[in-house]
């Protein structure tokens, strides 16, 4: 018998990281796909299978950046994308090396007062309130 009802699956987490450091946070250009090139966002990517959110979070940003980093807290919120997925973020810190594109072409280290002056993946901006508030703390 075929039923009727689609599987619920539950949707695919990409995960965002807010890295802040000297009160300012690391924005990433991407370059692919091209609906996407130009576009700016927080580092990060896709939870693979059996791994956690952190996890996920510290090995994307090892691939992207080339660097070590400590994830903390989870930021408010998450944004329904295409294809069934979830972006969620946490704020981390670089904890050795330092960050050089691989994938993006171009990263930009931006104050509370300057995260409208790139454009965001609509995704992202959601995120960029707590982000400009905490940056205004550090
Ligand atoms: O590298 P990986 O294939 O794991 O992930 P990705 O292609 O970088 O991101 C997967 C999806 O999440 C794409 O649709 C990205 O546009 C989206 N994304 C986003 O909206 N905001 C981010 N900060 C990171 C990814």
């Amino acid at each position: 018998m075929t039923s009727e009802t689609p599987e619920r699956t539950p949707p695919r987490v990409v995960v965002g990281v807010a890295l802040v450091q000297d009160g300012r946070v690391l924005a990433a250009r991407r370059t692919r796909p091209a609906s996407a090139a130009g576009r700016w966002e927080l580092p990060g990517g896709k939870v693979e299978p059996g791994e956690s959110e952190i996890e996920a979070a510290r090995r994307e940003v090892a691939e992207e950046l080339g660097c070590d980093v400590a994830v903390g807290r989870r930021l408010a919120g998450e944004v329904e994308l295409a294809g069934g997925m979830v972006l969620r973020a946490h704020v981390g810190e670089v904890v050795s090396g330092v960050p050089e594109p691989t994938e993006h072409d171009l990263l930009r280290w931006l104050g509370a007062e300057e995260l409208d002056t790139v454009p965001w993946l609509d995704a992202d901006r959601p995120f960029l309130p707590e982000i400009a508030e905490l940056l205004r703390r550090t």
